[in-house]
């Protein structure tokens, strides 16, 4: 049998921009997502990239007078490196300006047109010159047929554009969101797009005139597609999909469509009803799941440039220096905006939750138990007579729910699999009391029991842990049984009592305990 498919996208993001905790923390949970499917032996395709084109690239690059080509160049390399500074384990970036992608959006949009999807029409409005900005008769009456920023008046403009025919798939797109309600995810995102949706949609446009950086239209150059219908694509150029007899279409044709294509909640509209609506049209088949999380705010307020309160780069360095950059994943996967509201990064709040679940949780259960068989069975597995008592089922029953928080992108619940698994053996430990029964050696049998427990279900427990932190749960995989248990297949790897008495089980010193971020001296 042929291993199952998963497939999982981030947004490609702005190179006009520099990486920040948004980034990071879409392409984090992503990457969560990708290992835990890769641990279950699954053929993963986890694609991120980034958006070049388009007008904002363009004066972006004109301000610091180079070419946006140069400017892309520079902001792709660096989202590139900090993707790998992050220990993201994504299997392709892709670039819109990469010939690849250019080749097949021209295809692609050329088969729209051919199909009558596509259209060339125009446009009449009123026009701002200054801005370079048409205002609907609503708007421009309010503003008194002025421009808001000079005062000029507003003038009289038409413009041709090529329009896709968005009006025509409503009602297929309502069937879609009937028939799949788990389409969108959380469901009240669903809601609100049902709800837009029913107020009607009319066509868009989707070419540009008043600029060249971008990819043009099939003959028709002096058109330029416009870059959100541009970046959209790059979920199956990836691929080759415009290009069904290329060699990428070969390999990876397999992966469409995705699993899940995971967004920030301001972009919902283009991915849940523009890009399965583009699909529809080319007669492709919809992703499966789009999960729109909300956004991380700081100290209480949205992040914003004028108020130089973002997340960016240097700060997150400043966390992987001081907690490492597990940690780091481990916040952002369960206490991030997953669901429909907004999560405030605080100082505060990550060092309570490194010190609650990693240092007093985590690492505490794996040194007590790693501790305890080096002491009373010189770090070696003892046998148990009791055959793992309630554990085995207690395991399989945290695996089972694992496996099901993941499949549906639940992953703050997954990860509480494990760190429940570690609270129940921390319970045993202080109610047993392992260091009062070592006293006497009519006990040792029931403490071997107990110790063989604990390990067991901390290996297992590490297990569920390691797509959140790769790197702290493969020491504690080394101190727990080693390669002969890692090396094996998803099935044997999280059953229970897969370690052998007789193993090697080390103390390990997971997470030190630490002084808060905010208190350490500055420079
Ligand atoms: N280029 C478009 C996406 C095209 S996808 C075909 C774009 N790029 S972006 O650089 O602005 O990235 C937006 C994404 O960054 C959001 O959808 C979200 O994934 C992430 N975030 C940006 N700010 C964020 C927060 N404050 N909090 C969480 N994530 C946010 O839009």
């Amino acid at each position: 049998m042929s291993a199952k498919h998963a497939t999982i996208t981030t947004p490609i993001y702005y190179v006009n921009d520099r990486p920040h905790i948004g980034h990071a923390y879409t392409t984090t949970l992503c990457d969560v997502w990708a290992r835990a499917m890769r641990l279950r032996g699954q053929c993963v395709f986890f694609l991120t990239g980034t958006d070049e084109h388009g007008v904002k690239v363009e004066k972006s690059a004109a301000a610091r007078g180079i070419t946006p080509r140069a400017l892309a160049d520079e902001n792709a390399a660096e989202f590139k490196r900090v993707m790998s500074l992050f220990g993201l384990s994504n299997d392709d970036f892709i670039r819109t300006t990469e010939p690849r992608h250019e080749r097949q959006v021209q295809a692609l949009v050329k088969r729209l047109h051919e199909g009558g999807s596509v259209y060339l029409g125009t446009f009449e409005g009123w026009y701002d010159e200054g801005q370079e900005e048409y205002y609907t008769e609503t708007k421009a009456k309010e503003l008194n047929y002025q421009s808001p920023m000079t005062g000029r008046p507003l003038v009289r403009a038409t413009e041709q554009n090529y329009y896709f025919r968005l009006s025509a798939f409503q009602d297929r797109l309502q069937q879609h969101f009937a028939d799949h309600p788990k389409f969108v995810q959380p469901s009240a995102r669903q809601n609100e797009v049902l709800g837009r949706l029913r107020e009607g949609l009319q066509d868009v446009p989707i070419t540009r005139t008043n600029f060249t950086w971008g990819i043009p239209f099939p003959d028709n150059p002096q058109h330029v597609i416009y870059v959100w219908i541009d970046a959209l694509f790059n979920y199956i150029t990836a691929l080759g999909l415009g290009e069904p007899d290329g060699d990428a279409a070969r390999d990876r044709a397999c992966h469409w469509p995705a699993d899940f294509h995971v967004i920030g909640k301001e972009i919902l509209w283009f991915h849940a009803v523009i890009w399965p609506a583009l699909l529809m049209a080319l007669e492709m088949p919809l992703p499966k799941r789009i999960h729109a999380h909300s956004f991380w705010i700081a100290d209480g307020q949205k992040m914003s440039k004028s108020l130089n309160n973002f997340i960016d780069l240097p700060t997150i360095e400043g966390y992987f220096a001081h907690y490492g950059l597990d940690a780091w994943r481990w916040y952002m996967a369960t206490q991030g905006p997953l669901t429909t509201t907004d999560a405030d990064f605080s100082a505060r709040h990550f060092h309570e939750t490194y010190t609650n679940d990693l240092v007093n949780t985590v690492g505490n259960c794996a040194s007590r138990v790693g501790a305890m068989i080096g002491k009373y069975f010189g770090g070696m597995l003892p046998e148990d007579a009791e055959r793992g008592g309630p554990w085995p089922e207690r395991c399989t029953s945290a695996t089972r729910q694992w496996i099901e928080h993941m499949d549906a992108f639940e992953l703050a619940a997954a990860a509480r699999c494990g760190i429940d698994l570690l609270r129940q053996i921390d319970a045993m430990i202080n109610e047993t009391e392992p260091f009062k029964l070592a006293k006497d050696p009519a006990n040792l049998p029931r403490l071997a029991s107990i110790l063989n427990q604990c390990a067991q279900t901390v290996r297992i427990a590490g297990v569920l842990l390691e797509p959140f932190m790769p790197s702290k749960m493969s020491a504690l995989a080394d101190g727990f049984g080693g390669d002969a248990c890692r090396a094996s297949p998803w099935e044997v790897r999280s059953a229970y009592g897969h370690m052998p008495a007789g193993c090697a089980v080390t103390k390990l010193a997971l997470f030190p305990r630490l002084e808060p971020i905010g208190k350490l001296p500055v420079g």
